[in-house]
């Protein structure tokens, strides 16, 4: 706990900090709510979109990037979920690495979870907007002038659906987590049945001549598929962002985490396959919509594109409303923590939600989504996610030496094994992520070290002795590590 860049913040703080007046937050989630939240987080743009674009690369066997990507996934998934249990506070990935990696450590993933979360969320409102337009070209044949529906980049001005549904579920977000969760629900809902609608379609006009040849581009095509649809992944572990708003964290954090992880696997793998046997492969790639589009392609279905790109824009809102809701969140804690400016950390006392942030945050988004393509943000997003995941692994196995005995609710099995392959995996879908990604997150990683130098650290509560003032100052805090 010593001052330092390398300084651990104090379980005890971390815990006592939440219940301080005005930054605690509602506890109004249970399991069945948290594991909505991480489909309503998964399934989205990824399988919508980012398919085409995985087919590419893999061809037919971009099943088997899906099945990939899931398996390092789920080895990060059991590091998520031990930590999210033990260290049940907002703020995900950033406050287990505060707990056990230490001050700069945290910083930086905070910083890179920014990235994951807030400019996903831009790029997530633009592919919305694309499917916006796809649902009214197939429902009522008509779209929205290019020049108000596109980036700049895509010979567009201004993406307006894209601002619109952005700052619609800012608003959602800013009344409340309980209202947002019912939402949320009923938005998955929907998206299970569309899926399952697309899945049955798909395999009752199944041509197995599609699938030949299964793996045009080799292993090496696999695994490079298997970097780019990832992005269909993010959002399991949305759901520690939730923990202080859950009723019972150590229970119902792990099964939501390896719950909302193993049933979006279940939907890709068949919609994977049944899409690369509905249609060659190839009419998948460079689509805004691949499986409407491949719908439309099969004779006679064009009834069932429109009911699937309707389907695609719920589905999509609902990834929006988890992950900028797991933006604010995270945001919140660097806040509470003095890594930002404290005063954004307040809980507004009408809603009982971090408001102002989630205003702040839904606005930025919002500019950016107007002017922002989705294409390279997603391996940005990619590149930073699977660094996250990498920290949380090595927090898994450094916490269990540093503090053996803190109470674990839930155990990642063959500790320090499975974390290690959890990383091995992240670093092999990072390497064949393009070299202007890496440079791209080299330059972002820059910028937040230059913030935390010049700020942070001059302001956080830990190097300014605010946290252990707190501890000597309420000694019953002293009781809350095993
Ligand atoms: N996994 C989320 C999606 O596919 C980010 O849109």
């Amino acid at each position: 706990m010593a001052s330092g860049l390398f300084a651990t913040k104090d379980l005890r703080a971390l815990m006592s900090e939440t219940e301080e007046g005005g930054h605690s937050l509602k506890k109004s989630v249970g399991a069945v709510g948290l594991t909505a939240m991480g489909v309503g987080a998964i399934i989205g743009t990824g399988i919508f979109v980012v398919i085409g674009e995985g087919a590419d690369k893999a061809g037919p066997a971009v099943t088997l990037s899906f099945v990939l990507a899931a398996l390092t996934c789920a080895f990060s998934a059991l590091s998520y979920a031990e930590l999210a249990a033990a260290v049940p506070i907002s703020g995900s990935a950033y406050t287990f690495a505060y707990a056990t990696l230490g001050e700069l450590v945290a910083f930086i993933i905070g910083w890179d979870l920014i990235l994951e979360y807030g400019v996903s969320v831009a790029g997530i409102a633009v592919g919305w907007g694309g499917n916006f337009n796809s649902f009214l070209d197939s429902v009522f044949g008509v779209s929205l002038p290019t020049a108000i529906s596109s980036p700049p980049e895509d010979g567009g001005v201004v993406n307006v659906p894209a601002v619109v549904i952005t700052l619609l579920v800012t608003l959602l977000l800013v009344r409340g987590t309980r209202e947002s969760a019912t939402v949320n629900l009923i938005m998955v809902g929907v998206k299970i049945v569309v899926l399952l609608f697309f899945i049955v379609v798909a395999f009752t006009h199944f041509k197995s001549g599609n699938l030949k040849p299964f793996n045009p581009e080799g292993s090496s095509g696999i695994t490079a598929a298997a970097g780019v649809i990832f992005f269909a992944y993010i959002g399991f572990d949305a759901v520690s962002t939730a923990s202080e708003e859950s009723k019972r964290p150590a229970r119902d954090l792990p099964i939501a985490i390896i719950g909302s992880l193993l049933i979006s696997t279940l939907f890709y793998v068949a919609v994977a396959l049944g899409a690369t046997g509905l249609v060659p492969y190839k009419n998948l790639a460079g689509s805004e919509a691949p499986l409407a589009d491949a719908l439309k392609q099969a004779a006679g279905l064009d009834w069932a594109a429109g009911v699937l790109s309707l389907g695609a824009l719920i589905a999509i809102t609902s990834v929006l409303l988890v992950i900028l809701y797991g933006q604010t969140r995270i945001f919140f804690a660097m806040c509470r923590d003095g890594l930002m400016p404290k005063s954004l950390a307040t809980v507004s006392p009408r809603f009982g939600t971090p408001a102002k942030l989630t205003l702040i945050f839904g606005v930025l988004v919002a500019v950016l989504s107007a002017f922002v393509p989705l294409s390279e943000i997603v391996k940005l997003v990619n590149i930073g996610t699977l660094f996250a995941f990498v920290l949380v692994n090595i927090g898994v196995i450094v916490l269990r030496r540093t503090r053996p005995d803190m109470e674990r609710p839930f155990k990642t099995p063959l500790v320090p094994v499975f974390p290690i392959i959890g990383c091995l995996l992240c670093f092999y879908l990072m390497k064949d992520l393009p070299g202007t990604t890496w440079i791209r997150f080299v330059v972002w990683l820059v910028i937040g070290l230059a913030i935390y130098f010049l700020y942070s650290r001059k302001h956080s509560r830990l190097q300014t002795g605010q946290d252990a003032e707190y501890i000597e100052k309420h000694p019953e805090t002293q009781t809350r590590e095993g």
